[in-house]
């Protein structure tokens, strides 16, 4: 049985009203979980498995774009091994002692979700290595010279991690995990179902081609879509009888500023950075925080996934390249495009072809 007192713990910010909705918008099983179907194949493989052998699940690694669904999955895996889930994030754990006093109160099989799971630091993965390898805690006794170390047996337990990139991770970490999983940009259609059943849940009335509008903006991120279609209900309760159609939706997503790729003035700010700014690159990521006055890190995870997977930039050992598409996509909404340092990489021939001098036979 799972626990909902204990499976809240650590999900602190759960008492805001809009955290309740999202969590009641969230698949509860694999069944209703839409998207993913091969991390979903593999993983109820695994779960059927390590349920019908009575033990606790190999440890899971969940990595991909922020958004797609890791805590979800990682809520739903608990669910259905019917035991407990434990939230953490590898920043909240600063001490290796955190980690011991969770890693204790588990209860056996239970599931230990560890949100960027790539920000543990040293002192706390070195826990963590053989928890997960021997459920051993080891712990130093007394100091100096009579220092002895310790070790106790923990109950069975599984770690889910998650990261939005699995280089991230440290090689003794990673190697600890028994199966790894990537998950993807959503498509359109996956979307789009989405969007139509966390209407039904809202009780927003939304026809299809609304939805459709919807999950065409919606970055490829179940999160997004979700907060979309929120903004679109409020806007349809303001201006009209609540009802969503396809121009209401388009209106309230212009009014958010939301064009129709699904960029954001965040997004668009970046391309004409390195457009306006950078000649359309190469430019390194650094300047391109500079300029914007954003962490690297969320550059490299929030807004570029999406941006690469669209065509509109390209990563290049020089640095990030805005492509014509980006240039086109931008000049169509009006930003003045400067012509690019570089045009698209030049595509050499893969031999010599013989020159107008080299005569034949
Ligand atoms: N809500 C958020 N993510 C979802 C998903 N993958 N399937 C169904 N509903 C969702």
């Amino acid at each position: 049985m799972v626990d909902d007192d204990r499976s809240h713990i650590l999900a602190a910010d759960l008492h805001d009203a809009d955290v309740v909705v999202e969590s009641s918008l969230r698949p509860r099983s694999l069944d209703e979980y839409i998207g993913q179907r091969e991390v979903k194949a593999n993983l109820s493989i695994l779960l059927t498995a390590a349920k019908a052998r009575g033990e606790a699940a190999d440890h899971v690694l969940l990595y991909g774009p922020p958004g797609l669904g890791k805590t979800t999955l990682a809520t739903i895996i608990a669910r259905e091994l019917g035991v407990n889930v434990r939230y953490t994030s590898g920043p909240a754990v600063e001490r290796p002692g955190d980690l011991a006093a969770v890693l204790t109160s588990l209860e056996e099989r239970d599931v230990l979700f560890i949100d960027e799971i790539h920000r543990l630091n040293r002192a706390v993965e070195e826990i963590l290595y053989p928890a997960m390898e021997d459920y051993a805690l080891d712990v130093m006794i007394g100091k100096g010279p009579s220092a002895r170390s310790l070790r106790l047996s923990l109950k069975p337990f599984t770690v889910i991690g998650a990261t939005t990139r699995a280089g991230r991770i440290s090689s003794p970490l990673r190697d600890r995990f028994g199966a790894t999983y990537r998950l993807d940009f959503y498509e359109e259609v996956e979307l789009t179902e989405i969007v139509e059943r966390s209407a039904r849940i809202l009780g927003v009335e939304i026809d299809g081609a609304a939805a459709i509008a919807i999950a065409k903006r919606g970055r490829g991120t179940p999160r997004i879509v979700n907060r979309l279609l929120k903004r679109v209900r409020d806007h349809a309760e303001v201006h009209g009888d609540g009802r969503v159609d396809e121009p209401a939706a388009i209106e309230a997503m212009r009014l958010l500023e939301i064009d129709d790729a699904g960029l954001d003035s965040t997004d668009r700010k970046l391309l004409a950075a390195i457009i306006q700014k950078f000649a359309s690159g190469p430019v390194g990521v650094q300047a391109l925080a500079a300029v914007l006055s954003e962490e690297i890190e969320t550059i490299e995870d929030v807004y570029e996934p999406y941006l690469l997977r669209l065509g509109f930039l390209d990563r290049t050992p020089q640095g990030r390249i805005a492509t014509e598409a980006a240039r086109n996509h931008l000049a169509a909404l009006g930003y003045e495009i400067p012509p690019p340092r570089r045009g698209e990489p030049e595509v050499l021939p893969l031999w010599d072809e013989p020159g107008p001098s080299s005569g034949g036979v």
